[in-house]
């Protein structure tokens, strides 16, 4: 191969290398194996005879050759010309990728650390890494305030990092994007805020059945506080919510929807489009919970048209402790802040203060800047792989486990809806989830066991805890493998039980 050839990034390739040198199915062994599992499988979901149909199963995909786009070094710009905008898919070479993940690299019980707690946390490149490191390095100081050469470096990274998520969400203003610490506080800041300042005895507040305690908890609490009712879209036995059931929910006392795009329980993805407008349509607000659908779907909040969308960065591949909340800019400005301090106002007098608008209404004090300027990478490096590239091979990496899992004596996947992402919830017959989890770890592989903060969901489908593998781009069929002949290997030890 020529070096000099150089891909649409301006990186010169790696030789293409062959799936089966790296334990990788090639894509003809691929698409054989689902097109045999495909019509046999029949995941019984919790009281539901029919056989659910994972749209993936059916689904054709692209191969896994190609290899990783070069990734932004700290301090130097962007790379002007973007596949994503032009609308192309970069190939994506999941060996290369790893490389960039130094984590990738530790052992646990002597074995190769495989990380399949991805709705967790994710890890972070070394691209994410080496910003940090550069920003304290050369940039550290507060924002905003003071008019010194450092000042304006930790500004300009600062409010780089706000552009760079404005990017990401296609939001229109960078007035629409608040950091804030994570999905948690974003939630919460809309409930204490937004909510307090609208809500009134009689009023209603709808969420889902799939929702993260995140997405209960400050709405239960709202609830209390004013006197409104908390509603709950019910689903479906493969973990889908029933449209016709919200909108018989829906009403002129519902004044806001607030719902999961994935549920981090199940992987079942939301018609989210469609929530929010019947939201609209009965003249309520809607926030949509991006924590699980941010590294996995494009995200687009002019397109879903959400009053709110939110998200941490810590699953998305930057560090913990920095996370967004966007909303449409006329809604934050009507909003009366939260928090007051520092940062967020115009002037302050002993008897009055003049706030900022947003976003600086929502963030006093000092903020994450380092943080934030990491997010700013993280976002760098997911736009530069291509978000619709990770999508397509994750979407792979879901029907390989989901046909392998399925094989496994006595093991009950839990969330079997059409429209799946990265999570793969499940029971094995005879054993607590976290036997099944302690066994894992034994053998390097790390996964949640639990109720995932999710207990409503679960207890929906007569269960107090799951086992939960999910999914990263940097995950491979070898992985899975390894966690399947582990599954394998317990099934038989307790076959009698079966
Ligand atoms: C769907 C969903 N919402 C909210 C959260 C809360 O996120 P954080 O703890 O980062 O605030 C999580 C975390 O797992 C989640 O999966």
């Amino acid at each position: 191969m020529s070096t000099s050839e150089h891909n649409a990034l301006g990186v010169a390739p790696l030789p293409t290398l062959n799936p089966s040198d790296w334990g990788l199915p090639s894509d003809a062994e691929i698409g054989e194996l689902l097109s045999l599992r495909a019509p046999s499988r029949s995941p019984q979901a919790a009281g539901h005879g029919t056989t659910p149909s994972f749209y993936f199963l059916a689904s054709g995909f692209s191969g896994l050759a190609g290899h990783a786009p070069g990734l932004q070094v700290p301090g130097q710009a962007a790379l002007p010309w973007s596949p994503q905008a032009h609308g192309v898919t970069p190939p994506f070479d999941v060996n290369l990728v790893r490389r960039d993940f130094p984590v990738l690299r530790e052992h646990v019980n002597g074995k190769p650390l495989i990380w399949l707690d991805n709705a967790a946390t994710t890890h972070k490149p070394q691209s994410v890494i080496d910003r940090i490191a550069h920003f304290y390095a050369h940039e550290n100081s507060n924002i905003h305030r003071a008019a010194h050469a450092l000042a304006a470096r930790a500004t300009d990274a600062y409010e780089g990092a706000r552009e760079k998520v404005r990017g990401f969400l296609n939001a229109r203003s960078v007035n629409e994007v608040v950091f804030v610490r994570g999905t948690t506080e974003a939630i919460n800041l809309v409930a204490k805020s937004w909510g307090e300042a609208k809500l009134r005895e009689g009023d209603e507040v709808i969420v889902s059945h799939l929702e993260h305690h995140a997405n209960i908890v400050p709405w239960q609490q709202l609830c209390a506080r004013t006197g409104a009712k908390l509603r709950v879209i019910p689903v479906d036995d493969d973990g889908q919510v029933l449209l016709d059931e919200y909108a018989k929910l829906l009403g002129p006392r519902t004044k806001i929807v607030s719902f999961t795009q994935v549920s981090n329980a199940l992987g079942t993805v939301t018609p989210a489009k469609q929530m929010v407008a019947m939201a609209h349509s009965a003249g309520a607000k809607v926030l949509v919970d991006g924590a699980q659908s941010v590294s996995h779907l494009r995200t687009d909040v002019a397109d879903l048209d959400c009053d709110w969308f939110v998200f941490s960065g810590h699953k998305v591949f930057a560090p913990t402790g920095i996370g967004v909340l966007y909303g449409k800019e006329a809604l934050l400005n009507e909003t009366p802040p939260w928090q007051g301090g520092g940062n967020m106002i115009k002037d302050v007098t002993f008897e009055h203060t003049q706030y900022h608008d947003a976003p600086g209404r929502f963030e006093a004090g000092t903020g994450n800047i380092a943080d934030a300027v990491g997010l700013g990478a993280a976002i760098d490096y997911v736009q530069q792989l291509g978000i619709d590239a990770i999508g397509a091979y994750e979407h792979q990496l879901l029907v390989y486990a989901t046909g392998l899992l399925q094989d496994v004596p006595g093991l009950k996947l839990i969330g079997t809806a059409p429209d799946k992402a990265a999570v793969l919830s499940f029971t094995l017959r005879g054993y607590q989830t976290e036997e099944v989890g302690r066994a894992l770890n034994e053998a390097g592989i790390a996964v949640r066991s639990g109720h995932h903060c999710a207990q409503p969901i679960l207890r929906r489908f007569g269960l107090e805890a799951t086992v939960r593998p999910s999914l990263a781009f940097y995950n491979t069929c070898a992985e899975i493998d390894t966690l399947v002949s582990v599954l394998h290997r317990l099934a038989g030890q307790r076959s009698v039980l079966r």
